[in-house]
């Protein structure tokens, strides 16, 4: 029975995907940049029953090593990826599939990137087939999950490229070794699927004047990324994660991410910045804040990030080398 296992880690966008063109698809309104993460990951196992007809099972092991049948809301976009990707390989058969995250899932950390990610190489690798590092990205996309596009390579990541709507790497992981402080606020699931999020995202009076930034905020930071250069990098980052709030707090309805221990972190961080340590801040559609660092100041980052009120718990990343396949199967 084909049967294989990959791990693969989430991202972190420095340059927020918010908004698109084709919500099914994942075509972005605008371009995106990423770092690649380290330890946070999901492991997915995917056993091919080539030629059989049933119903595919799914299997996640939430917070626990124990593996469960999934629930519905689970289980159902992964059913649909799953049917996809036989649709492009031209193959029939139902599946058995096993997922675990390596951080808490209720974390409110982004699962859906490095779950389908890890999904869409796993079945890729169940198949027997190795498209180009763009198909993955595809592919991945497809799901939905247009961050996944970008969690299917390591280090520094842009998307889309091409008429694809690929993503691409920009510098391997050992190019800059940047650290992701994440100080955890919140551990429930959030408020507004990022589904929601870019179906509103053009409500907001702000939505184009964003999308003309954009280009210039790509080179900038693709240049300080070659370059190396922290600060220029960090000042993008900040001003990009900000904005991608301020698109979802205009938007019609409005949402709102931060909860005031988010704002406390920005604060400390900034507090940092004047005592002489380079740290800057961004979030995803949620309210717990991914400091970027460089790696000797992660300790003091670290250690101050777990003094503010509200944070309950610093979990240290950094950039990684992306998928694996070296790893210990599920099933
Ligand atoms: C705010 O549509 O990829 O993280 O499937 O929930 O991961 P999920 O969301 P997706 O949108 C990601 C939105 C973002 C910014 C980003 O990662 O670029």
């Amino acid at each position: 029975m084909p049967k294989a296992t990959v791990e693969a880690p989430s991202n972190i966008a420095f340059i927020k995907y918010w908004g698109a063109k084709d919500l099914d698809e994942a075509i972005p309104a605008g371009p995106s940049l990423s770092m690649t993460l380290q330890r946070c990951a999901s492991r997915t196992t995917a056993v091919f029953h080539e030629g059989e007809d049933g119903p595919d099972e799914v299997l996640v092991a939430h917070n626990t090593d124990d593996l469960a049948p999934a629930g519905d809301a689970f289980r159902r976009p992964i059913v649909r990826h799953l049917r996809r990707l036989c649709k492009w390989a031209g193959r029939h058969g139902r599946f058995q599939i096993a997922t675990r995250n390596s951080f808490p899932s209720s974390a409110g950390l982004a699962s859906s990137a490095s779950g389908f990610a890890a999904l869409t190489l796993a079945v890729l690798r169940a198949f027997g087939v190795a498209p180009d590092r763009a198909t993955q990205s595809v592919l991945a996309r497809q799901s939905g999950s247009g961050s996944a596009a970008r969690s299917v390579m390591g280090g520094y990541v842009a998307w889309p490229e091409g008429d694809r709507h690929a993503a691409r790497q920009v510098a391997p992981h050992d190019h800059w070794d940047l650290r992701d402080v994440i100080a955890l606020v919140e551990t429930a699931p959030k408020k507004v699927a990022s589904r929601d999020g870019h179906r509103r995202a053009n409500t907001s009076p702000f939505f184009e004047k964003r999308l003309s930034l954009l280009p210039e905020r790509m080179q900038q930071a693709a240049a300080a990324i070659e370059t190396r250069e922290f600060e220029a990098l960090g000042e993008v980052i900040e001003t990009d994660g900000v904005e991608l709030h301020l698109i979802t707090m205009s938007s019609v309805p409005p949402i709102f991410y931060w909860m005031p221990a988010t704002l406390a972190v920005l604060e400390a961080v900034r507090e940092l910045r004047a005592e002489g340590v380079p740290a800057y801040s961004t979030m995803d559609a949620g309210a717990n804040v991914h400091v970027i660092c460089e790696p000797h100041h992660e300790e003091q980052v670290a250690r101050r990030l777990s003094r503010v009120d509200g944070v309950l718990e610093v979990i240290r990343d950094r950039v990684g080398p992306g998928p694996r396949t070296d790893v210990e199967p599920l099933l």
